[in-house]
């Protein structure tokens, strides 16, 4: 399978530059809201040799987003999506570190200290939870 490169919002200026970019050594899924951008972009990268398939998608709509994300499971071959619960998992706890970074910076200055805890695996009730599809599961990839 080639690298697939997915450019969200890419029928604009700086995003369809940046598809040019990728798009040499890359396939290229391309997504825009408007049908029309969209097609004239898929047309340009087109004629520029590379490999491009191209999806309406509104990326502050949760539907089409699943939508997007459905095609490209299926582009890529990936499996059922739902057995990859990982992604959600890391985003979030990522998330927490930078919010709680954002908010030591704001509340320090007034004394305040904000922590977050990463404490890896452990055995509560959540923890088993875990186990096979989130900390734990990453515990043994990061094992490899
Ligand atoms: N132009 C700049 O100087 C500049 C500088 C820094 C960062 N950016 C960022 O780069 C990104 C693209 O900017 P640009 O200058 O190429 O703009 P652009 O107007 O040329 O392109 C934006 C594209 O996004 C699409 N779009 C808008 N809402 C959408 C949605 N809900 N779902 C999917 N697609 C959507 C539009 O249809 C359009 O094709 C923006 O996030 C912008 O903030 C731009």
């Amino acid at each position: 399978m080639p690298n697939v490169a997915v450019v969200a919002g890419g029928a604009g200026g700086m995003v369809l530059a940046a598809a040019h970019v990728v798009g040499r050594d890359s396939a290229v899924v391309i997504s825009d809201v408007d049908p029309d951008r969209l097609r004239a972009a898929e047309r340009e990268l087109s004629e520029a040799g590379i490999v491009c398939t191209a999806t309406v998608c509104d990326i502050t709509d949760r539907g089409s987003v699943a939508a997007l994300v459905t095609e490209l499971v299926r582009l890529c071959n990936l499996g059922p999506w739902a057995r990859r619960p990982q992604l959600a998992y890391v985003l979030s706890k990522n998330f927490v570190i930078w919010h709680s970074k954002a908010m030591a910076a704001d509340f320090g200055a007034k004394g305040a200290r904000v922590l977050s805890v990463s404490p890896g695996s452990f055995d509560t009730a959540m923890g088993q939870l875990e186990k096979n599809v989130a900390a734990g599961a990453l515990a043994q990839l990061g094992a490899l």
